[in-house]
């Protein structure tokens, strides 16, 4: 393949509309602003067709090819969080505690540099492949993803396979991550409820007391990852919150507790849930108390699989021979594991720290993007566009 280049005009274009989404970050399911300055930046680009999404915000497109090649899917994600911006820059957020703390604004500019560079190609008469791009939003909760299947995406696109990436902030600009095997970890989010039965707390014999149930229910919790899991599929589960009761004299009715459990290993992970059953369930009836769990959607791992690793390097050599490199995979999640349940799939990671400064990573009220490293990110959506044509 030959080498994707964005050109200096076309990365002053994208420029200008990362640091735009920067200043106007929306969260999950608002991204109303953000979904209007793609679709017009792509209503100007000729060759670009806008398909309909099914759900009120993002983007669906599609850059059509000459009809020798296949069709390939590009994902990016758009939307931000509710945290408040603490680093400072020109380009610093405007809308007051909203920030785009997870970069998805450099996605969404890179992916639109791939299509500047698509559309260039196609012009001259050199793309084969139909290319569909995903202007995912809600990724932030894994959402989105969800949402956009659910409503028809694959009965509208047709893909061959489907890339995405995410930049990552402890590895160098200029740094592309090819990894093999599960790079994001599967996930299940739930709320864990103990019910017992309130009253005075000078009389225990007249109560139920679920504060003494939802202290041993984390304590057993403890044992799912310690005793229940293979140490090298990397389990966690994590208890993030805890809420009940009265201030006084009063035993509580009703504990609530917010928690997540995640692995690199998909059957881990249904062991873990599993287990967290059992020992909610059990150490409730050993208490007397009532329980419940109620779980969120199972976001699979990102599995990049061996068969996809020879395109994917191909892809990255194509948009930067020099920048390849292998880094440890993450607990964090990413509904793009969605996508890769109906097509061949993988998921890159683009560095985007400037080399010598300290980590700011993912989520933090600091972070922030050494943006030079969309160049690379475009280019790889390109190059990616570009697989799986025969010469
Ligand atoms: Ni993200």
């Amino acid at each position: 393949m030959d080498k994707m280049t964005l050109l200096p005009e076309e990365y002053e274009q994208i420029l200008l509309i990362k640091r735009d989404l920067h200043m106007h970050p929306e969260v999950s399911k608002s991204e109303y602003r953000t979904t209007g300055v793609i679709r017009e930046f792509l209503e100007k680009l000729p060759g670009v067709e806008l398909l309909e999404t099914g759900i009120p915000t993002g983007v669906l497109a599609r850059i059509a090819g000459d009809g020798s090649g296949t069709e390939i899917a590009l994902r990016a994600d758009i939307d931000a969080l509710s945290q408040t911006e603490q680093y400072e820059s020109p380009w610093k957020s405007l809308n007051k505690g909203v920030m785009h703390a997870c970069g998805h604004d450099f996605h969404t500019a890179s992916l639109l540099g791939a299509a500047l560079i698509l559309t260039r190609m196609k012009a001259q008469g050199k793309l084969s492949n139909t290319v569909d791009l995903i202007f995912q939003p809600a990724e932030e909760g894994t959402t989105g993803a969800k949402a956009l299947i659910d409503a028809g995406l694959f009965d509208r696109i047709h893909p061959r396979a489907i890339f995405g990436l995410h930049n990552w902030p402890s590895v160098d600009a200029g740094k592309i991550v090819l990894h093999e095997g599960a790079l994001m970890s599967a996930k299940r989010n739930m709320t864990i409820l103990i019910k017992g039965r309130g009253g005075h707390g000078s009389m225990p014999h007249l109560n139920v007391d679920p504060i003494v149930c939802a202290a041993a229910v984390i304590q057993a919790l403890q044992t799912v990852v310690s005793r229940n899991t293979n140490p090298l599929d990397a389990v966690v589960l994590s208890i993030g919150r805890i809420e009940g009761g009265s201030p006084v004299n009063r035993v509580a009715d009703q504990v609530e507790m917010n928690a997540t459990i995640r692995s690199l290993s998909n059957d881990a992970l249904k062991r873990g849930i599993e287990r967290t059953e059992a020992i909610v369930s059990n150490t409730a009836a050993a208490y007397e108390c009532e329980w419940e769990i109620i779980w969120e959607e199972f976001i699979p791992a990102v599995m990049n699989l061996p068969e996809m690793a020879e395109y994917a390097k191909t892809a990255a050599a194509a948009a930067d021979p020099a920048g390849l490199t292998d880094a440890p995979p993450s607990l964090a999640s990413e509904d793009f594991a969605l996508y890769g349940r109906k097509v061949p799939s993988w998921f890159f990671w683009v560095g985007s720290r400037t080399g010598g400064e300290p980590v700011e990573e993912l989520h933090r009220p600091r972070f922030h993007t050494d943006d030079r490293a969309m160049r690379q990110a475009a280019q790889l959506y390109a190059a990616a566009a570009s697989l799986f044509v025969k010469n």
